[in-house]
């Protein structure tokens, strides 16, 4: 039987690629795009195989863990979770405001804590599970207008 992993943002860039290369390797992938037009371009990558849901990784929780329990019944078992949905805020502190500023530990950091608050619980029962968050070299290497970005991906690092 397939195993299903589950990858977040797959519109575009590493996440796609992820998808693609598993989908190549002969698992099940479900993707999330945050806009509905973008669920066929997904499924259509190899049909039957290639699943999408509209999912954004700020949702409320309870909408998550509903989101995961849905694709557990009709797609299958949730073998991994490709945590891959995220953006790099550019600028530097002073420049960028406190609303953008949230909004990029709300998708970098608590949006993928969220996601694997949804997973865990199958995973744990089932005694199972693989979750790989990505990250960034910026965790390491410090630039100056990516400086919260920078920040951010360590922190998600150190988290997970
Ligand atoms: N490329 C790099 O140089 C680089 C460097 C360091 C880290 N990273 C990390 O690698 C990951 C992928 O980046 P990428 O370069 O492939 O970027 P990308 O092409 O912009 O892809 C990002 C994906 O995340 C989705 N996304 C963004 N915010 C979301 C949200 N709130 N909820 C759900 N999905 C959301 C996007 O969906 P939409 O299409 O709907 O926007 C898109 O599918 C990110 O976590 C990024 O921080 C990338």
């Amino acid at each position: 039987m397939e195993k299903v992993v589950l990858v977040t943002g797959v519109s575009s860039g590493l996440g796609k690629a992820f998808a693609t290369a598993l989908l190549q390797g002969g698992f099940k992938v479900v993707g999330t795009v945050r806009k509905q037009e973008a669920v066929r371009e997904f499924e259509e990558l190899r049909p039957g195989s290639a699943f999408a849901r509209v999912l954004d990784v700020t949702d409320a929780p309870e909408q998550l863990a509903v989101a995961v329990a849905e694709i557990e019944q009709n797609v299958g078992l949730v073998y991994a979770l490709i945590n891959n949905a995220g953006y790099g805020h550019e600028g530097t502190l002073e420049e960028s405001s406190m609303d953008e500023l949230r909004q990029q530990f709300e998708v970098n950091v608590f949006g993928a804590v969220a996601m694997m608050k949804a997973v865990l619980p199958h995973m744990r029962a089932r005694r199972e599970g693989r979750i790989l968050n990505v990250t960034s070299m910026g965790g390491l290497h410090v630039e100056a207008t990516i400086d919260l970005v920078t920040t951010v991906k360590a922190l998600a690092a150190k988290s997970s």
